[in-house]
């Protein structure tokens, strides 16, 4: 049983499988792409019933733009409508939207309408959804460093004083205040981070589930959530 007193703040999505789910089902991989649309919806109103504070998801990677122009597009696509027809129900949930990563460089379409989804969510204080969009933590590190390197430039820092807490503070996730998180969930059945959220995952739990994104439903993530709840976290303390 899910120990609700022990919901962890903060739950990190690697929503992976839609391609195969689509070819487990005879069907074009964007059609997977909109089956995963369907199960993250789900997600999120799952993880605000059980108390999730932030939920994190990742979207498309910096390596995603290999693919072929018409999943890369396709996919965008698919934000756009998810985008704006949960916009009302994100909006009556109370959810709060933030993008992790440069969306600049998507297609303006959806940057349009991201936009316009953080902009009227931005004073909403209930789940903190982060969708990481053209995220990649390697990415995220250099751009990190890149404004510690123009302080040190500009004399208002020195290079020995540097901390951790800096280099974290200029991440994705630090110019929202977000803490790490707790778990890590990975869908499809592969076993790696891909770029994900390195830094902040130093003492994450990982979470590996076979199922495709697609069939990932409210009571599978609860099952994940209590393999989560039974693990022992030791921080490196005894
Ligand atoms: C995850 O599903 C969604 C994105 C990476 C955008 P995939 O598209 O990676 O599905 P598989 O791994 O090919 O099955
Ligand atoms: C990671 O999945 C990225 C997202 C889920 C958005 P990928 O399918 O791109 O990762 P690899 O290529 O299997 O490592
Ligand atoms: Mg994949």
């Amino acid at each position: 049983m899910l120990d609700m007193d022990r919901i962890p703040r903060h739950v990190a999505i690697i929503m992976d499988g839609n391609g195969r789910w689509a070819k487990a089902h005879g069907v074009p991989r964007v059609a997977g792409h909109n089956a995963g649309m369907k199960a993250m919806k789900k997600i999120v109103d799952h993880s605000d019933k059980l108390g999730v504070e932030y939920l994190t998801v990742y979207a498309f990677s910096t390596e995603n733009w290999k693919r072929s122009v018409e999943e890369v597009g396709g996919i965008f696509k698919l934000l756009v409508k998810y985008v704006q027809s949960d916009l009302k129900g994100l909006i009556d949930n109370n959810v709060h939207v933030n993008i992790l990563g440069d969306y600049s460089a998507i297609p303006e379409d959806a940057r349009k309408s991201l936009e316009k989804t953080l902009a009227k969510t931005s004073a909403n204080d209930g789940l903190k959804f982060n969708i990481a969009i053209n995220y990649g933590s390697r990415d995220e590190i250099r751009r990190s460093v890149t404004e510690l390197c123009r302080m040190v430039k500009d004399g208002q820092l020195e290079p020995e004083d540097v901390t951790e807490e800096m280099i974290g503070a200029h991440l994705f996730t630090g110019h929202e205040d977000i803490p790490d998180p707790e778990v890590v969930i990975r869908t499809s059945g592969e076993e790696r981070l891909s770029n994900f959220l390195m830094w902040q995952c130093a003492y994450s739990e990982f979470v590996f589930v076979d199922e495709f994104w697609p069939d990932f439903t409210p009571e599978r993530y609860e099952k994940a959530l209590e393999i989560y709840q039974s693990r022992d976290r030791r921080f490196g303390g005894r």
